[in-house]
């Protein structure tokens, strides 16, 4: 089957079998960010995209299921050169140890502080409870959420001014 979708700002025709999923699909397209770390059974995040600015779990969403939907995976952030300010928050607080599960906590992130720049700690909790990381305790990732709130609220104000 095709249908058409927007990934990560472009309008792209996707050919796909009506049971791929979303997960397959992003990896044969050459979008490598999304990864697998679980038996693709929704319990560990690391496939997580955004779904109309909402996260999803790619590995148990059918393909079809986003057509004429707007996606955004980690290479709709930023890269190395240009890095989204949450990217580099994590960057900085050195939550990126093995990187497996940075993919999917850095776009959780980012529709945690569409929704709420300025996040309590049970509102980051909450956000991040679907993404497994087994490298960093979890304490610099909350540090690099709390950086990156800090640092959009200031690029908003600058802006504002
Ligand atoms: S690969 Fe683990 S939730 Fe999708
Ligand atoms: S940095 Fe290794 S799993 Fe999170």
């Amino acid at each position: 089957m095709q249908f058409s979708t927007r990934i990560n700002g472009v309008t792209r025709k996707i050919d796909c079998e009506p049971y791929e999923t979303l997960f397959d699909v992003l990896r044969r397209i050459g979008l490598k960010g999304v990864k697998q770390g679980c038996d693709r059974e929704g319990t560990c995040g690391a496939c997580t995209v955004l779904l109309d600015g909402k996260p999803i779990f790619s590995c148990i969403t059918p393909a079809p299921k986003v057509a004429d939907r707007e996606l955004t995976t980690i290479e709709g952030l930023g890269d190395v050169t240009n890095p989204h300010p949450i990217q580099q928050a994590y960057a900085d607080a050195g939550a990126v140890q093995c990187g497996y599960c940075s993919p999917g906590m850095i776009l959780a992130t980012k529709a945690l502080l569409d929704v709420h720049p300025q996040p309590t700690r049970e509102q980051i909790a909450q956000a991040l409870s679907g993404n497994l990381c087994r490298c960093t305790g979890y304490v610099k990732i909350f540090d690099a959420v709390r950086d990156a709130a800090a640092t959009l609220q200031q690029e908003k104000q600058d802006h504002e001014r």
